[in-house]
């Protein structure tokens, strides 16, 4: 591909995403650092440098997958939205990155079975109760004490969901309160949600299971729940439909996101986020060529698409320009890259990413790559 010049790059144009101005086209995905508070799951101070450090003007940010219940927390340090002292701290987050022009986004999040009762110290809840997946030795859950595998779980009754529904609204509502400009559902990477869409983990025999709409039924009514609070075009959707990450799997993932990309044209969501099928989880892995990619749910989902997973600023520049999405979100770049639109933008060079700090720790690793301009300053001054 020639090269463009920065007036040229189509990353670099606006783009109204639901109720979204944006000014470019690079998103920050959600990708949990592990930086909370052990066991309140309040979000840090560090946090608060870490996103700012991100913001950019028009720029969109969404923070990482966040608790809507302690029981539904992924990871120990794994920040909630459940307590008020969560929306307090949520606030100086949302309100460093506005002061920035920037806008973001809360994943709200629910591991269901994809964790230990080391952390919500309850048995973790599900679709279906599925021997095979505790003796998935790929899954494991990070705990205060190390990796471990994940607790038995049980499956919710059915007088149960409308409990956890109501849930995701009141996280909603706090979310508000927090001051983030509004919410992605994590309908993917094997936590609570898509463990009811997939086939492989919901056996239930209720009108939350077997046909695809009573599986996608937990997700549909928890998008209508979700935005009486924010308005659906403040709404987005995350899917992994080609991910086995967290022990996924469903007898026929075409047909499911493909009715699923369909049926969300009903309810006006702000976008439908799609990972691609070279990345599973945090991991870049071997293509399958048959998978569902963003392309494909694109030509049937009629909102603004984002897609994630393995792109170069080249690669996203190509994907815009093909119409293939109108947003990339790029993670693990901008995890070692806090001005990566500034980069990209700029044709400058982009400082690899550190695998050993994505999970946990201080600020080494997290807030401590400098930009672009404060390493020529430190070269000046050296
Ligand atoms: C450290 C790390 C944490 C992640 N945490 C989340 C998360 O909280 N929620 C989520 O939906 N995806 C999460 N992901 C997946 C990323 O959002 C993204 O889809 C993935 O890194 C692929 O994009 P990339 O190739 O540009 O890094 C995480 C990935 C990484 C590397």
């Amino acid at each position: 591909m020639v090269s463009k010049t920065k007036a040229q790059k189509t990353l670099f144009t606006a783009a109204k995403i639901g109720a979204f101005d944006l000014k470019h086209r690079i998103v920050l995905p959600a990708l949990s650092r592990l930086r909370a508070q052990w066991p309140s799951a309040n979000p840090s101070d560090l946090m608060r440098d870490y996103y700012s450090q991100r913001a950019s003007s028009g720029g969109l940010l969404i923070a990482e997958a966040t608790a809507i219940t302690s029981e539904g927390r992924p990871y120990h340090a794994a920040p909630g939205i459940y307590t008020e002292e969560h929306v307090a701290r949520w606030k100086q987050i949302t309100d460093a990155v506005h002061a920035k022009g920037g806008l973001i986004l809360l994943q709200l999040d629910h591991a269901g079975r994809a964790t230990s009762t080391a952390i919500g110290q309850v048995t973790p809840i599900t679709a279906s109760v599925n021997e095979t997946f505790l003796e998935d030795e790929t899954v494991v859950v990070t705990t205060p004490d190390g990796l471990v595998r994940p607790s038995a779980h049980r499956a919710l009754e059915t007088r149960e969901v409308a409990g956890v529904v109501e849930r995701f609204r009141v996280a909603a509502e706090r979310a508000k309160r927090a001051g983030f400009d509004g919410v992605e559902l994590i309908a993917g990477q094997g936590h609570l949600v898509e463990q009811f869409l997939q086939d492989g983990s919901n056996k239930r025999t209720d009108i939350y299971g077997g046909s695809i709409e009573n599986r996608e039924r937990f997700l549909i009514e928890i998008i209508g729940a979700v935005s009486t609070v924010w308005g659906a075009d403040r709404v987005g959707v995350r899917v992994s439909p080609s991910s086995t990450f967290n022990g996924m799997g469903d007898s026929d993932p075409r047909a499911l996101f493909r009715h699923l990309a369909e049926r969300l044209n009903d309810h006006g969501i702000a976008y439908l986020h799609v990972i691609e099928p070279r990345v599973s989880g945090a991991d870049t892995v071997d293509e399958n060529q048959d998978a569902v990619a963003a392309s494909e749910l694109g030509q049937i989902f009629h909102g603004p698409i984002i897609a994630a997973g393995g792109f170069t600023p080249a690669t996203a520049e190509d994907a815009v320009n093909s119409g293939l999405a109108n947003l990339i979100a790029i993670g693990r770049h901008f995890t070692s890259n806090p001005d990566l639109p500034y980069r990209i933008e700029n044709d400058l060079p982009l400082t690899h990413y550190d695998r050993s700090t994505f999970y946990g720790g201080d600020g080494h690793g997290y807030t401590d790559f400098p930009t672009y301009e404060e390493t020529r300053e430190a070269e000046l001054l050296a």
